[in-house]
């Protein structure tokens, strides 16, 4: 199966995480030039770290109107938002603290204490935003797990065929703690979905979604394929160690 989309390749998680930081202020200048607002879903996990830092930064920050961006999450944990693994509290100390950004634009996934409970909660906060019918984020920021998860649509969870709720509370993978996350089909309605995938660890499971049969249950990345949306993958050398150069 393809990619489904175009594959960008950096010698290193530095290049990548300025490629994406400027995708991130390309894709907001140009729909707000012909809509009122912005609005971003973050990742978590270690990855988009950097590129949250860089946002931070005056090249990149000073060209965005943060009075006109939205932040959301594309997943959360079920840990209190001070917690070390939330992925709010990540992109709060990274990126959110150091931009202009009003209060009532950042919308956390409220996980903890119950994630049946803030799933709920989150998919009604979504839909006082974007409507009652379709959740069409402006860009999406995701991950790739070693074992081919993104967001946290883990492989072989009851969630992944999931086509009429928006956000699901889904049990802990492992001994972790259970999450919420978006539902394959919710983040196929954004316009753009970015994905950010770096190291050698991550470049059995890039090869497995981007050119392995299509196996959804074992890889659910490869449910990520946008309805009417674009899709972006931006790899370092590392994790695209093991793609056929056909790809790029
Ligand atoms: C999370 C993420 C998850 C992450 C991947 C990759 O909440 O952890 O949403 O899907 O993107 O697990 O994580 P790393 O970037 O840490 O490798």
């Amino acid at each position: 199966m393809d990619a489904g989309g175009q594959i960008r390749s950096f010698p290193d998680l530095e290049a990548l995480s300025r490629a994406a930081a400027g995708i991130f202020v390309a894709e907001a200048t140009t729909s707000l030039a012909r809509q009122a607002r912005f609005a971003a879903a973050l990742s978590g996990g270690a990855t988009p770290r950097r590129t949250y830092e860089l946002l931070a930064t005056g090249p990149f920050r000073d060209r965005v109107n943060w009075q006109q961006v939205h932040i959301f999450w594309g997943d959360e944990r079920g840990v209190p938002p001070e917690d070390a693994r939330s992925n709010y509290r990540l992109a709060r100390r990274a990126f959110l603290d150091h931009v202009p950004l009003p209060p009532e634009n950042i919308h956390p996934i409220p996980a903890f204490p119950s994630v049946d409970l803030g799933a709920w909660k989150y998919e009604a906060d979504l839909k006082a935003f974007f409507g009652q019918t379709v959740p069409r984020v402006d860009l999406i920021f995701l991950g790739l797990g070693a074992d081919g998860h993104t967001a946290s649509l883990f492989p072989g969870s009851p969630v992944l065929g999931e086509e009429r709720r928006w956000v699901a509370g889904v049990p802990a993978p492992g001994q972790g703690a259970a999450r919420v996350t978006l539902t394959a089909w919710a983040i196929n309605r954004a316009a753009l979905v970015v994905f950010l995938v770096a190291g050698k660890d991550k470049a059995e499971a890039l090869k497995n979604v981007v050119e392995g049969p299509r196996e959804p249950q074992r890889f659910p990345a490869q449910l990520i394929r946008p309805a009417s949306g674009r899709i972006l993958w931006l790899v370092d050398r590392e994790a695209a160690g093991g793609l056929s150069a056909k790809l790029f």
